[in-house]
């Protein structure tokens, strides 16, 4: 599944961002990158351990905390502590898919990478170029959205950034293991939440809608793992 999910963060959190990350000081994105992908990756990264990146960080965590759309959707059991990026003029990352698993240099916890998610942080009208580019099984989706908007999909994609012609496109982007391992499950379940929140809706707390709430629950019982 690749879903967007809008406004993640609210204006005065992005500004806030914003500045931080302008001050900066960035290092060469090709750091942490694999062995393959650091053949096609150009770009620049925050020092993880930085500061500004431990700052900015806390931010957007508190801001997937209160996101019901995002927990919905990646039933997150960890979460890769943010990293940001930046492609100036001329920078971009070409096709990879992204390493299976992560370990966090400063706490040695290693997370299998089921979701890998971009957080845009530059209006797209600032910069050309620089969509991020998904292969799926319907196809390739570009994909370049608003300031403080957010779009998950499976790690296991082949993906890529475009070149950026003009301007700079900054994000932050992160890896989670999940609840729940399977995409198709975890779509499933998905998309179960959000029938059941539209029946609630409608219909109020009735049997039935009580009966299908005790049904998600019961799948993902089954099919999580702590
Ligand atoms: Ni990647």
């Amino acid at each position: 599944m690749l879903l967007a999910i809008p406004e993640v963060l609210a204006p005065g959190e992005l500004a806030q961002i914003r500045a931080m990350l302008d001050d900066a000081d960035w290092a060469d994105g090709r750091l942490t990158a694999g062995t393959q992908s650091a053949q096609v990756k150009s770009n620049l990264q925050l020092p993880e351990e930085s500061v500004v990146a431990r700052a900015a960080r806390a931010i957007i965590l508190a801001a997937l905390d209160r996101s019901a759309l995002f927990f919905s959707a990646a039933l997150p059991r960890r979460i890769f502590p943010p990293l940001f990026n930046r492609y100036e003029e001329g920078m971009g990352f070409g096709n990879h898919v992204d390493n299976a698993f992560r370990t966090h240099a400063a706490s040695g916890q290693r997370l299998r990478t089921d979701l890998s998610a971009t957080l845009f942080l530059s209006d797209p009208e600032g910069y050309d170029g620089g969509e991020l580019v998904i292969d799926d099984t319907y196809g390739s989706h570009a994909v370049k959205l608003p300031a403080g908007h957010l779009v998950l999909y499976p790690s296991s994609s082949l993906h890529r950034v475009q070149p950026v012609t003009r301007g700079a496109r900054v994000a932050c982007f992160f890896w989670l293991e999940s609840l729940v391992r399977e995409d198709a499950q975890r779509t499933l379940l998905f998309d179960m939440d959000a029938a059941i929140a539209a029946l609630r809706q409608a219909h109020g707390d009735e049997a039935p809608v009580v009966a299908m709430t005790g049904i998600y629950h019961n799948l993902l019982r089954r099919w999580a793992v702590a």
